[in-house]
This record gives structure tokens, sequence and C-alpha cells, in this order.
């Protein structure tokens, strides 16, 4: 596992953003897995503005996303594919064929997550996994437990995920769907690379218990101690609770 500190939360994206540019440029047909959330906002931002300057370039790329929302269809603002849409999709010449997220609202969730895994496995497999932490330790939507699942499947959402997914629901947990299609941990460590970015003062217990601490369900992220290539890139702040 290797880390890397950088002074802030927006150095810390374009990092992660040049890195994956940089991939891109070696390897064009790049299979990712890309993650939601506030903390890669910055990082699609960066992706775009290389992207504009001819720095990165997604013509032969595909990419998975790492969970959807079930229940939401993909036009509706709050999931998962229309976030990609406006951070990412709608500013760079990735296919819209190539750019996945599971199927909120198929009508049967399960049967969407074996396609799904399907899909991936189709694709030649995962080459980089870009991860955001959850503050239970969650990777992509699999929440802390006394087991995990592999695969592509269909996970019940904790309370504090739910809450912590408020904002986009009108600020009403109660509004947050109750479960979430998410890529399984075996399939994201199967990445030939993993990459886990985390930033701000928050995120620092659960970065020191995930990086430092036992490797346990009850804490998904900590799994990620077994990936032979594993690059964690933090602020300051995130990684203010490991001896640097
Ligand atoms: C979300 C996503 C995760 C993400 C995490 C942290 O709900 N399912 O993939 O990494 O929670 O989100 P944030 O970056 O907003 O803290």
């Amino acid at each position: 596992m290797m880390i890397r500190v950088l002074p802030s939360a927006r150095r810390a994206a374009e990092a992660v953003a040049r890195l994956l540019a940089e991939c891109l440029a070696a390897e064009p047909h790049l299979v990712l897995a890309l993650p939601t959330g506030r903390t890669p906002v910055d990082m699609y931002s960066a992706l775009v503005r290389l992207h504009r300057r001819g720095r990165a370039d997604f013509s032969r790329a595909t990419t998975f996303n790492l969970d959807e929302f079930v229940g939401l269809a993909a036009e509706t603002r709050a999931s998962y594919r229309a976030f990609m849409r406006r951070h990412l999709l709608d500013h760079v010449n990735l296919a819209a064929g190539r750019a996945h997220v599971p199927r909120g609202d198929a009508q049967s969730p399960a049967r969407e997550a074996a396609r799904y895994e399907r899909a991936i496995a189709d694709s030649g497999g995962l080459d980089i996994a870009v991860l955001g932490i959850g503050a239970n330790g969650h990777i992509g939507f699999n929440e802390p437990g006394p087991t995990l699942s592999a695969r592509t499947h269909v996970v019940r959402l904790t309370l504090g995920s739910r809450r912590a997914n408020r904002a986009a629901f009108g600020g009403r947990t109660a509004n947050v769907p109750t479960h979430a299609i998410s890529m399984g941990v075996g399939t994201i460590l199967s990445a030939d690379m993993v990459v886990l970015l985390a930033t701000g003062r928050a995120k620092a217990r659960i970065v020191q218990k995930a990086l430092t601490g036992p490797i346990t369900t009850r804490v998904p992220a900590s799994l990620l101690q077994t990936h032979p290539r594993c690059l964690v890139v933090l602020d300051r702040a995130a990684a203010g609770g490991l001896r640097t």
C-alpha cells in the first residue's frame, strides 16, 4: 500500500486525475471503476480540465460506476448516473455505450446486479478501481457487517449512509432509497490497481482504521490492505490520524 499526502483536497484530487490521464495515455482501452460522492467532484473537474487541454482522452476507455440507488431512473437528478453526467460524462469524449452505471430502476435489481457483473467480465475486467470511503469504512456501497459480498449485489443501506446522502434528496433521509446495487469487494479487489481518494478531517478516523487497523469486514476498506497495488491519496486533514 502506497500513501501520498497532498497539502489540500484539491491537490489530492488533481493528483488522482493526473494519474488517470497518464494511465489513459499509456493504455487508451483502460477499464475504470469510478466513484460518486462529494470527494471525487474535484477529481472529475480536474479530469475535464485535462480533457479540454487535450491531455485526457477517453475515446477508447470504458467505465463502470461502483454503485447506484435501487428505484432511481437514470434521468432522476439524485441518481448516480445523473451525477456522472453532470461531473464527467457530459464533458469528455467517453462513448455513452461504454459508460456503465447499474440501472437503479431495473425490474429485478438482483438480475441487474448479475448482468452488471457479466458486463465487467465481458469488458476484460477492471484495470483501475478509483474509490472513495464512507465514514463507516464502506467502499462502493459495501456496508460493514459480519460478511461481505464478492460480486455485484443488492445491498441494504445503513441509516448512516442514507443520512450521508440525504442532501441529494431534499435533505430528507426518509427520501433516500433503502437499497443500492453495488460492485462487490471481490470485483473491486480484482482490479490491477486500486486508488483510494479521501479528503477532509471527517475521514481521518476511518482512514486510520482502514489503513492501519485489523483487516475486517466491519471496516470494508481495510480489505484494501491485501491489494498488491493500492495507492491511497489523502489531503493533510484526512491523513491526520496517521503517523507520517
Ligand atoms: C457514497 C458512495 C461511496 C462514496 C462514499 C463517500 O455514498 N456510495 O462510493 O465513496 O459514500 O462519499 P463522500 O465522498 O461524499 O464522503
